[in-house]
């Protein structure tokens, strides 16, 4: 592992070691204490942010946090039998640990009685740098995160994040174990298992559920461009992660968070503003999902070219079409530079999804194509805003 780690006693894994809280006169919010989730109505140090200033906006608290929220306790990596760091799955830039808390030691107290002690740890996420070059972009990671922490609502679209371990800089977020494009895959392959002429032109997990699915998607991306202010950059199935909800059968039993916030970036108030250009080189593409004004030869060489509310806009329809057909990576049957030349062509993955051999999955004038079809317009100004993509998912 490529982390600064001290091995902690007795071979039961590595410990990542965190300095103590920053001053709370700074504009840093306080640490998260570890077990309490964010809106938690038990949280026990409210951020000063939070606390002076609740009437302001999204984009006014976006403003005043200009450093990511700190993790307090010790983290432990979870380790399998055969001593090996434990993975929830790995990206461009980081490996994510499976990882236990380690709640610190409270300070003694002369006055009261010593409390019992914390001995209740709980299974997180770290996710932590795999280059060196990797540090800087897991810091705006951690920085985004903070700022969309204190946008209301986050709880319902974001995954919980608790904090930038400093001395590794390594993310920790609530353990959220399942990703949609895990969940794609096995709907593709129940319906393998399961062949039936009476669903083959409907999604693989039912047409119910996707729809709902859909709604709860747009919900969040609406929330994330028009409550909070960004533009997430890199929306793919890999990219959402499925908190598991009570539901009916046929609806969709999860509720789809936005992780892997790594390329996100602010929407900018003002047109003629220049782009950050740490940013523009954070940017991580991942065609089919990219918006076809993004792969443009120009933009790729220039490197310049900044995601937009409308390119998140396509790739969130890009990843319905693939949940839909259970085709992970849109166009099965097409080698990497033929995927790269029809994301190009994006604006007509539809017609290349029907022709692809679960195609009958997205007929013509279906549920899918009238949700999907407005999103994917070639002209990015002419894609349909997320607002009004949500009532025509609501309709
Ligand atoms: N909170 C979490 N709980 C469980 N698993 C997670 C969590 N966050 C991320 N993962 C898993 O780790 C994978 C990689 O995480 P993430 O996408 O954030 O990394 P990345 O290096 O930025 O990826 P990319 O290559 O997309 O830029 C995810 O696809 C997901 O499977
Ligand atoms: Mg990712």
């Amino acid at each position: 592992m490529r982390l600064s780690l001290s091995t902690t006693h007795g071979g039961q894994g590595v410990t990542l070691q965190t300095p103590t809280q920053t001053s709370a006169s700074s504009l840093t919010p306080p640490v998260t204490p570890i077990g309490k989730e964010a809106g938690d109505p038990e949280r026990s140090i409210p951020s000063p942010l939070e606390e002076t200033n609740s009437e302001q906006t999204a984009a006014q608290v976006k403003r005043n946090v200009i450093t990511p929220l700190r993790f307090s306790d010790d983290v432990e990596i979870c380790r399998d039998s055969a001593d090996r760091p434990i993975e929830f799955g790995r990206g461009a830039w980081s490996i994510v640990y499976k990882a236990r808390s380690i709640p610190s030691a409270p300070a003694a107290n002369l006055h009261t009685p010593p409390s019992s002690p914390i001995t209740t740890s709980r299974i997180l996420a770290v996710k932590a740098p795999l280059r060196r070059d990797a540090r800087k972009v897991l810091q705006a990671e951690a920085l985004t995160l903070t700022r969309l922490n204190l946008t209301p609502g986050y709880e319902q679209h974001v995954v919980p994040f608790h904090g930038l371990l400093s001395d590794s800089d390594a993310l920790v977020m609530s353990a959220v174990p399942l990703a949609l494009s895990t969940y794609i895959e096995d709907q593709a392959d129940l319906r393998k298992k399961q062949p039936s002429t009476a669903t083959m032109y409907d999604p693989v997990q039912g047409p119910d559920s996707w729809r709902d699915m859909a709604r709860k998607l747009i919900s969040g991306l609406a929330w994330l461009h028009d409550t909070a202010g960004i533009i997430h950059g890199d929306i793919k199935p890999h990219n959402v992660l499925l908190r598991s909800i009570a539901a009916d059968e046929s609806a969709f039993p999860h509720e789809p968070l936005l992780a892997d916030f790594s390329s996100a970036i602010a929407i900018p108030s003002d047109s003629a503003q220049t782009p950050d250009p740490n940013h523009a080189a954070m940017s991580a593409f991942t065609p089919p999902f990219t918006a076809p004004e993004l792969l443009t030869l120009a933009s790729l060489k220039s490197g310049d070219v900044l995601s937009t509310p409308a390119s998140d806009v396509f790739s969130l329809a890009a990843t319905l079409i693939a949940a839909a057909t259970g085709d992970l990576l849109l166009y099965p049957s097409a080698n990497k530079m033929q995927r790269l030349a029809m994301a190009r062509d994006g604006h007509r993955i539809l017609d290349f999804t029907r022709s692809g051999s679960n195609g009958c999955r997205v007929p013509c004038r279906g549920f899918v194509e009238k949700l999907t079809q407005p999103a994917v317009a070639k002209d990015p100004t002419q894609r349909i805003p997320t607002q009004n993509w949500l009532v025509l998912a609501s309709s």
